[in-house]
């Protein structure tokens, strides 16, 4: 059953029903209304405008640049064309890790600025608190643990996260902690799959993994990955159609309409 198609509204509620009754959550992230509209009318539960449009829109080579105006502008966006779907927003880097208050604020500014419903954070332990402190202030959010792309300068790359058993062990504490101080979802990225089943088995909130195999609750994927527009395909996320290839050969074709008096 699909309760995005029969019309309602996907909500917080709606979340805890998928998990309860098992229902894979299907999130896509979009950048700008006609993304968004595409992706709600095909059946995307859950719309996330990623700090990825950093470096999939805006041509920046990691998600560090991003700023709260450029989520708030995109977002925007996103919620004027969606009619169901959960808008979830990334907290961009620096817009809330140096203290809880700093993170309601930008929340609150995405929450009443763009209209979305939610927001993300990257982090583990470091983040409880501040977690704990927004849940407690009625802001839906979403943790985002293993890979975080806004810690990539000191990562140094994109390489799969909690591959030892220290860190294992460190991701399975953070993510019990993540649901105790109110998150409402966990993003899991690149971590391996056994790991996120197991971490999906424990925790009463639903999991959305990316490049974590088929274990989690739902999946996330990126637009242009999922559509066959990245430069770069994640080796997790095998293109469901070429739309870099039909867009070039659509344009090629006009051009040399154009040239050859053929358009208009
Ligand atoms: O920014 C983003 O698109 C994300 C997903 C990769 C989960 O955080």
């Amino acid at each position: 059953m699909n309760d995005i198609t029969e019309g309602a509204r996907f909500t917080a509620a709606t979340l805890r029903r998928r998990k309860r009754d098992s229902v894979p959550i299907c999130c896509l992230t979009a950048y700008d209304a006609p993304s968004a509209e595409i992706a709600e009318n095909a059946g995307v539960d859950l719309l996330l405008v990623g700090d990825s449009l950093g470096m999939t829109m805006l041509g920046f080579d990691s998600t560090v640049p991003v700023t709260l105006a450029m989520m708030q502008h995109h977002a925007a966006a996103v919620v004027r064309a969606r009619r169901r779907a959960w808008v979830v927003v990334d907290l961009p880097c620096g817009s809330y890790q140096s203290s809880p208050e700093q993170a309601y604020g930008s929340a609150v500014q995405l929450l009443q600025q763009s209209g979305c419903d939610a927001v993300k954070l990257e982090g583990g332990a470091v983040m409880v608190e501040t977690v704990r402190f927004l849940a407690a202030r009625g802001v839906a959010v979403v943790a985002h643990l293993g890979l975080l792309p806004q810690s990539i300068h000191q990562l140094g790359d994109y390489r799969r996260q909690a591959t030892d058993a220290a860190a294992a062990d460190q991701l399975r504490e953070d993510a019990r902690l993540m649901a105790e101080a109110g998150a409402l979802a966990l993003v899991l990225e690149s971590i391996p799959a056994s790991l996120a089943r197991e971490v999906t088995a424990a925790l009463p909130i639903p999991t959305i993994g990316i490049g974590a195999g088929g274990g989690c609750d739902g999946q996330v994927l990126v637009w242009h990955d999922l559509l066959g527009l990245s430069a770069h395909q994640p080796p997790f996320a095998p293109p469901y159609c070429d739309l870099r290839a039909t867009a070039h050969d659509a344009i090629r074709h006009w051009c040399d309409d154009v040239r050859r008096h053929r358009f208009p």
